[in-house]
């Protein structure tokens, strides 16, 4: 089968042949019709990521769309290595299929699957969302975090700020949701001022943060509080992406005079099964009836080599088998 063949940690995978998957006890085979190209997709590939790959050759592709043996259209999540998404099949626990609504189409569920659900779960799972609250999406401006900010308003965020780097794509920002932004390309202090400023009196309740290095270290300062007096209220920053660098220096003042708790989103915390399936059931059904938007781009397999390191412009790129 055609499949995207990832040979050298750090080189781009290759369009390639690839023996035919066989599923083993629990699992199901998946005809793939498309698989987004994510961040993560390349981190596992270029070895910063986690659980980057250890064992090659192997294919790329952490997730995609396809359909089942007996016709089910599904949305599927971790194949089993050396299979992977990006592939004309792959092979993956029958636990992690999803089933596609029929008013969905498979590109838009491929596109929404790891962005819409990470937002979802980063902002209603991990931080735990009251209506009202105020939310700081840290890195806005890619395909996550404007899903993020489309998110927060859904669940009922009071107030939405987005913070991010491309001024462009900022301006948009407020047509998704946002009641403010903030731009990244600013003076340290003048960075620190504006998340002090779009805090206002109230403070941020939840911080989703696709960017953590020295974005994240800025907002840090911006909350560290000079006063000896108890916070107001708890801060619940998520960490959930690091497209500005993978690690941060943290002062330990920023503990210890406010209500600030760091958690992550990632792989080592997803909720329960059903969590999931209903999460999941939702934002497709909000992606359905129009409230949801991601911009997508489709790419051939046969292309994947180029693909892989173009710059996607804001776009998703969907790879169809
Ligand atoms: N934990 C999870 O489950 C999960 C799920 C989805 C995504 N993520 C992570 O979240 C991050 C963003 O994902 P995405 O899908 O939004 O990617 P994306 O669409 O490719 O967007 C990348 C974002 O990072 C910004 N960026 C890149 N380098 C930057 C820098 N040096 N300083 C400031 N901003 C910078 C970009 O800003 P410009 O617009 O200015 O280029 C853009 O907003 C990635 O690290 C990804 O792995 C995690």
């Amino acid at each position: 089968m055609n499949a995207a063949v990832l040979h050298t940690i750090g080189k781009p995978p290759r369009f390639e042949q690839f023996p035919e998957p066989s599923p083993l006890e629990g699992e199901v085979v998946v005809h793939v019709r498309a698989a987004a190209l994510k961040p993560v997709d390349r981190a596992m590939a270029n070895g910063s990521h986690y659980a980057s790959f250890r064992e090659l050759p192997v294919v790329c592709g952490l997730d995609g769309a396809g359909y089942l043996e007996d016709g089910t259209r599904v949305l599927f999540a971790g194949p089993r290595r050396p299979y992977g998404s990006m592939a004309q099949r792959t092979v993956v626990s029958r636990s992690r299929c999803f089933a596609i609504p029929d008013d969905v189409d498979d590109e838009t569920a491929a596109a929404l699957f790891n962005p819409g659900m990470s937002a979802w779960l980063s902002l209603a799972w991990r931080a735990q969302l009251a209506p009202g609250e105020t939310v700081l999406i840290l890195g806005a401006t890619g395909i996550t975090g404007r899903l993020a900010i489309q998110i927060a308003r859904l669940l009922g965020a009071g107030r939405v700020i987005g913070a991010g780097r491309n001024v462009h794509t900022l301006s948009a920002l407020r047509s998704l949701g946002a009641d403010a932004t903030i731009r990244l390309d600013q003076s340290e202090q003048d960075l620190a001022e504006a998340f002090a400023r779009e805090a206002g009196s109230a403070g941020y309740n939840v911080i989703i943060d696709y960017l953590w290095g020295p974005p994240t270290e800025v907002l840090l300062a911006s909350l560290t509080r000079t006063a000896l007096t108890p916070a107001s209220h708890r801060i619940r920053l998520v960490q959930a992406g690091e497209s500005a660098g993978p690690t941060i220096s943290l002062p330990a003042a920023v503990l210890r005079s406010s209500q600030l708790e760091i958690l992550g989103a990632g792989s080592g915390n997803m909720p329960a099964p059903e969590v999931l399936a209903n999460t999941l059931q939702e934002l497709l059904a909000r992606a359905a009836s129009g409230e949801l938007r991601i911009d997508t781009e489709r790419v051939a397999l046969v292309e994947i080599e180029s693909a892989w390191a173009r710059d996607q412009s804001g776009r998703r790129l969907l790879v169809i088998p």
